[in-house]
């Protein structure tokens, strides 16, 4: 704590160069910038106390300033032991106009290379208010602040926390280790939070599942917004921004050539199709995996090869999940790879990629070769390198989407904030989408920002359309 700031982050003094480059992102980020003109001496935010649980980058870090700018007090976590930037971190306690000595901006707990249990642990912090009263919204990204909150109500309920559930993954020990801890000191802790939560306003497709589950079983315990599906953030963020980092991730990890290399592609939703395009714009020669014919299909026409994983692990240099599923390239697929494949998940779990087995399978090594990246040796000479231990590889090994792309998540982000904190007794505990004129708005201003003229419809025109000259330009059932 300093000047009444609680933050745990790497090291305060990269903060003026996080703040350099946060000036040269609000540039780039003019929907953020937007929001801050339009509600200037506004304060629709005033009173709001946002837990946010998001990949603390510099990008992050003009989000969480403008919705501080909108009157609200944020408390930070990252949803990844990676994606920390920590000049960012360091920028954000510090803020536009604190000292390293009297910081005065926002609490933050994140650093890159967090081990599991200090990520919980951040998580517990960014949750927990020192004046005893709580967050009133969260802001996700994976679902993870979300998890802890339902996961300690549910436990609260039933006086104890179980050793163990379905999932018996060292990380589910910790998660439950924490609660344990946290029933021992309070038994109230999180039904005292999650009765001050007002919604939660979800990132990510894996998140806004859990998000739906949640739904389903008549088990959220307040509404939330997901963002995810705003077209203006899983059309662009999760295909675009994926295009721009995920070769990035690939290029500062290893520095291979990309072209004339054979790359596989699990997945051909939103963030496969990003990142089919990132590597054949490489000149890499890609392949994709599907389980849906849809989007099995759309690859072909895309003019990719649509194959199965076990029929080319033969020819594959590069192996990319980006499916948001679990058990996709297993310890017996990395044990054929070709020498010196590269493996590694844009997804946002660590369960795509078996990193348990390859770590319990008889006889391998594992050789780091730096942050990041590992090379894991098989018994028979042969080995591959796997990208941030199977964890996102934009983040881990890159610096995640650039700030223009953030622009329009975080934009939606924002609305979706302002949405549920002013308005949050029109919603029930259901999973909402933000309404298309927003949507339309968001891409509005981005659109100016790149010097895009939009054509205007007439009058007649739109009658003959059937839709309102300002908009909404499309029903609620077209797809882009
Ligand atoms: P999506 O649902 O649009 O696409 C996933 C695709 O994977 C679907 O087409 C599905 O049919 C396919 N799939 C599922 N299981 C499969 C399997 N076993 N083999 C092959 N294909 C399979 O989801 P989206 O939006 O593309 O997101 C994917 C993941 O990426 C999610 O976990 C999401 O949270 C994450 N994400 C990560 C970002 C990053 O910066 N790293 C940015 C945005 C999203």
């Amino acid at each position: 704590t300093r000047n009444g700031i609680d933050f745990a982050v790497a090291d305060l003094s990269l903060h003026e160069f996080g703040r350099k480059e946060i000036r040269l992102a609000e540039h780039e980020m003019p929907g953020l910038m937007a929001f801050r003109r339009e509600y200037s001496g506004v304060y629709p935010l005033k009173g709001a106390r946002i837990s946010g649980s998001l990949h603390m980058t510099i990008q992050t870090a003009v989000l969480i300033e403008t919705l501080v700018d909108l009157g609200a007090e944020v408390r930070w976590a990252s949803c990844n032991i990676f994606s920390t930037q920590d000049h960012a971190a360091a920028a954000v306690v510090v803020g536009p106009y604190g000292t390293e000595e009297e910081p005065k901006g926002i609490s933050c707990f994140a650093w890159k290379g967090e081990t599991l249990p200090e990520y919980w642990w951040t998580a517990e912090q960014m949750l927990t208010w020192p004046d005893g009263k709580g967050p009133n919204m969260i802001l996700d990204d994976g679902g993870d602040a979300t998890l802890l909150v339902h996961k300690g109500v549910q436990y609260e309920a039933a006086g104890v926390v179980p050793n163990a559930e379905d999932d018996d993954s060292e990380e589910w020990k910790i998660v439950l280790e924490t609660l344990r801890n946290s029933l021992a000191a309070d038994g109230k802790k999180w039904t005292n939070i999650a009765s001050g939560i007002r919604g939660v306003t979800e990132e990510t497709t894996t998140g806004v599942m859990r998000l739906y589950q949640l739904a389903a079983a008549g088990e959220l315990l307040f509404p939330a917004i997901n963002v995810n599906d705003a077209v203006t953030k899983s059309k662009f963020d999760n295909r675009y921004g994926i295009r721009h980092s995920l070769i990035d991730g690939i290029n500062r990890g290893t520095d291979v050539l990309i072209g004339g290399k054979v790359a596989v592609v699990c997945g051909y939703g939103d963030v496969g199709k990003g990142a089919a395009e990132s590597l054949r714009g490489q000149g890499g020669r890609v392949i994709v995996t599907e389980i849906d014919p849809i989007c099995a299909l759309q690859a072909a026409m895309d003019g990719y090869d649509v194959q199965r994983l076990e029929d080319v692990l033969d020819k594959a240099d590069i192996i990319i999940t980006t499916t948001g599923n679990k058990d996709v390239v297993m310890v017996e697929h990395m044990a054929q790879m070709k020498h010196q494949a590269i493996v590694g998940n844009i997804g946002h779990f660590d369960n795509e990629i078996d990193m348990a087995g390859l770590a319990r399978y008889p006889g391998i090594r594992r050789n780091n070769i730096k942050p990041q990246v590992d090379e894991w040796v098989f018994p028979n000479g042969r080995s591959i390198i796997v990208l941030s231990e199977g964890r996102l590889l934009n983040l881990g090994n890159a610096t995640g989407h650039p700030s223009f792309v953030m622009s329009n998540s975080f934009s939606n982000q924002v609305i979706a904030q302002i949405e549920l904190f002013t308005k949050h007794e029109e919603y029930d505990n259901e999973v909402y989408r933000l309404p298309k004129v927003l949507d339309e708005k968001v891409a509005r201003i981005h659109l100016e920002a790149l010097g895009g003229k939009l054509t205007k419809l007439t009058k007649e025109q739109a009658e003959y359309i059937d839709v309102d000259v300002e908009g909404p330009f499309k029903p609620e059932h077209y797809r882009y």
